[in-house]
């Protein structure tokens, strides 16, 4: 079962996440991280930057991308990954990846893409957020549990939730490029955040329904080693939240763990 964490806000659910990435890359400055964009991880890289680590060997790989933005646009993950997370942790760019970013042909950038995953060691820690369809990374619904990095089409309601970063409805997208279920799932470590109550549905699916592709979220069931950081809103369709505070309020502080 993942380890879930009922927190007050957003901030705290940052500190949170920003704690397990401080440990890891105290223990490995050189650790891989998998980047979510997105409002959600935002104040994970703003806790993370206030520590003043040396975060310049850490190598990131995103999550997804937009397939037809140029580049430059200011809203393709390429720039967002720039912008709000290379800039603010000050990371290398040239340690940092996202998928079809090489230049070479997109329909076989997913190979190339978990292959360079893969030369990198694997993820360390993967940042997660959810989709109000229940998508993590970019596989909606129907995504197959064991799906690798490549091109999917957007599910018409992620269209209109990310529709606010665009001037209109139409700008967004169609398709994009995306780690698949599988891909994530081998990150030694996965953390996923959620705020608000357009989030309630799709991470009771994630957390407590049952493991299926209608919910691509609830693939994390599957892995060992997950943490997933929730605000009361996004915490409201839990069944066991009771139990998650209750072990939480009672958690066992190993020393050295
Ligand atoms: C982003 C990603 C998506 C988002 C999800 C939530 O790289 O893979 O799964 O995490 O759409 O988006 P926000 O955080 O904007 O609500």
């Amino acid at each position: 079962m993942a380890e879930v964490v009922i927190v007050r806000d957003a901030e705290e659910a940052g500190a949170l996440a920003a704690d397990a990435i401080e440990g890891l890359v105290r223990a490995k400055p050189d650790a891989v991280l998998g980047l979510a964009t997105g409002s959600t991880p935002l104040t994970t890289w703003r806790s993370l930057a206030r520590r003043g680590l040396d975060l310049s060997r850490v190598r990131g790989f995103a999550l997804d991308e937009y397939v037809g933005l140029p580049r430059e646009h200011p809203e393709s993950y390429r720039s967002v990954i720039l912008r709000e997370v290379v800039d603010v942790l000050g990371l290398d760019p040239l340690l940092v990846r996202v998928p079809g970013d090489d230049g070479g042909p997109l329909t076989t950038a997913g190979r190339r893409y978990e292959d360079a995953i893969a030369a990198a060691g694997g993820v360390d820690l993967q940042i997660l957020g959810i989709g109000r369809t229940g998508h993590i990374g970019f596989n909606e619904p129907g995504s197959s549990l064991a799906s690798r990095t490549r091109i999917k089409t957007l599910a018409a309601r992620t269209r209109e939730d990310n529709a606010r970063f665009f001037s209109s409805i139409d700008e967004v997208p169609r398709h994009c490029i995306t780690q698949g279920l599988g891909t994530i799932l081998e990150a030694r470590r996965l953390v996923l955040l959620a705020f608000g109550e357009g989030k309630a549905e799709a991470v009771a699916g994630a957390v407590e329904g049952p493991v299926t592709t209608s919910c691509p979220g609830s693939v994390i069931q599957l892995h060992p080693d997950v943490l997933v950081l929730v605000d009361e809103a996004a915490a409201s369709r839990l069944a066991n939240a009771d139990y998650y505070r209750y072990a939480w309020d009672h958690r066992l502080e190993v020393a050295g763990a």
